[in-house]
């Protein structure tokens, strides 16, 4: 029903430009006009990750709602948790327009927005308007174009959205601001990780609540380069590895728009991430959490990032193509999926296409 709808609205929408049919979306969300999720999710799909407790693995990647204006809706249509941001301290409006474009023969967009939000400010004014009302919102810092010092505009990010954050996601892989990527290098990643990790000790010590650090990473790192990242990820205790960003690859595209410049998410990121994702789940044995994203836009491919290793999932570009129901459409597969194998929750099958998945190319 959900679906038949959302395939009667998606033509008018697609008719606008994709940043003018997001506005419209977005605000029919802060009116409360879309689909409310009533059915209470399986227990089988609820897990206790990083300290919270998700009733279910799927949230909506960053970028969707930028300045917190929609989380409650986002949790309200049946996700797990919600992730605002990218928020940087001050506001900033980004790269010139148009800067989202659709790949529709690719089921792709490439978005070379550039951290266009309203800053820490609004976001946060927002997210403590909402906050005793509970659920699963996590904060996700970024830097500004102009900033001098980016990892200062992390540590800042942290505390100020100590108090609203359920978890953070450090955002070091976002192609459309010059050179932000290059924070991922061992050396910068490094001193941006012990910067921010001494900022939240310093909040415990001062009596703060102690929230998780998600760092979100790119899809196009080099093979070569995943494992000595990942080594510093582990050293440093980050909370859970988010694979992946949007891609600077053009393979395999036929969408004449292909050619803009900025990063492509959907589809044809799915290979790429879930490869890069299994890699990264082999190699801390499972031991840290991982946030599968990249080209989920169905049940069953929801599951192969669970079956590659992931422990949640977040997904954009699925929802454009295929509207709010396949967040429903997601939990059914992998609640029927469980139920046929008998197995009571998701651990059982984490991770059990690791190895095929792990061998396939980047
Ligand atoms: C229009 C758009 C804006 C995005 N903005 C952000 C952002 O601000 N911060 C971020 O970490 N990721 C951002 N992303 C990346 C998504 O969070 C996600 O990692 C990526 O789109 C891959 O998932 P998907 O294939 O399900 O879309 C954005 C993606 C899109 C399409």
């Amino acid at each position: 029903m959900l679906k038949s709808i959302y395939r009667l609205t998606r033509p008018a929408l697609f008719a606008l430009s994709p940043e003018e049919a997001h506005e419209l979306t977005v605000r029919a969300l802060e009116c409360g006009v879309y689909p409310r999720s009533t059915a209470a999710d399986d227990r089988a799909l609820s897990q206790s990750v990083f300290g919270l407790e998700f009733k279910n693995p799927i949230g909506i990647a960053a970028g969707y709602d930028k300045d917190a204006r929609v989380p409650d809706a986002v949790l309200g249509m049946g996700c797990g948790f919600a992730e605002i941001g990218t928020v940087t301290p001050h506001p900033q409006s980004g790269n010139p327009k148009p800067r989202i474009f659709r790949l529709v023969e690719d089921n792709a967009l490439i978005n070379r927005l550039g951290f266009n939000n309203g800053g820490h400010e609004a976001a946060l004014a927002r997210l403590e308007a909402r906050k005793d009302r509970g659920g699963i919102v996590g904060v996700n810092i970024g830097a500004n174009k102009d900033s001098v010092d980016r990892g200062e505009d992390y540590v800042l990010g942290l505390l100020r959205f100590n108090s609203v954050a359920s978890y953070f996601t450090v955002n070091i892989s976002s192609p459309n601001t010059p050179g932000l990527r290059d924070l991922q290098a061992p050396a910068a990643l490094e001193a941006l990780l012990a910067r921010v990790m001494a900022a939240r000790t310093r909040l415990i010590n001062d009596g703060a609540q102690k929230r998780p650090i998600v760092v979100k990473i790119s899809p196009d790192i080099a093979a070569d380069d995943i494992a000595p990242i990942v080594e510093k990820l582990m050293a440093y205790d980050v909370d859970a590895i988010a694979v992946s960003n949007t891609t600077l690859s053009r393979d395999g595209l036929k969408s004449s728009d292909s050619r803009e410049a900025g990063g492509v998410s959907g589809r044809p990121l799915f290979q790429r991430s879930t490869a890069m994702l299994a890699r990264i789940f082999k190699q801390t044995e499972g031991r840290i959490p991982l946030i599968g994203i990249g080209g989920i836009d169905s049940g069953p491919r929801a599951l192969e990032k669970i079956e590659a290793g992931a422990t949640l999932l977040q997904l954009y570009t699925g929802l454009i193509y295929e509207g709010p129901s396949l967040i429903g459409e997601i939990k059914s597969h992998l609640t029927k999926t469980l139920h046929e194998g008998r197995q009571t929750n998701l651990a059982a099958i984490r991770g059990r296409h690791a190895d095929v998945w792990a061998k396939q190319p980047l």
